[in-house]
């Protein structure tokens, strides 16, 4: 099953710039880069930090900390510290609403 919540209006959404949103109590990370928005884990697998705060370049996130950068298609990081992927969620958009599932990972 999937609840799809309304996260955020498309219209706020900066290009490449991540905004953290909570959804039912689970830290995400909005990015809209090239021409999609993405929704992943805010939370490093590595360390508990939060990727929102990273860069985004390619489709991928980088943590700030110690630079793994994470695949926002897969939640896979591309290279260590790093070796867990994070959790990603499915992303709709419904005219200027964001709406995102965290009761299934995609
Ligand atoms: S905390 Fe993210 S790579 Fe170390």
């Amino acid at each position: 099953m999937s609840e799809f919540v309304k996260v955020a209006a498309l219209s706020d959404l900066e290009e490449d710039t991540p905004k953290r949103v909570e959804i039912d109590g689970t830290p995400v990370s909005l990015v809209r880069t090239e021409g999609e928005v993405f929704a992943i884990n805010d939370i490093c697998s590595h360390a508990n930090v939060s990727l929102s705060e990273g860069e985004v370049e390619n489709c991928h996130i980088e943590c700030w900390l110690h630079g793994s950068s994470f695949d926002l298609r897969t939640g896979k990081p591309d290279g260590l510290p790093a070796t867990r992927p994070v959790p990603v969620y499915p992303v709709k958009i419904e005219g200027d609403d964001v709406l995102v599932s965290v009761t299934q990972e995609s």
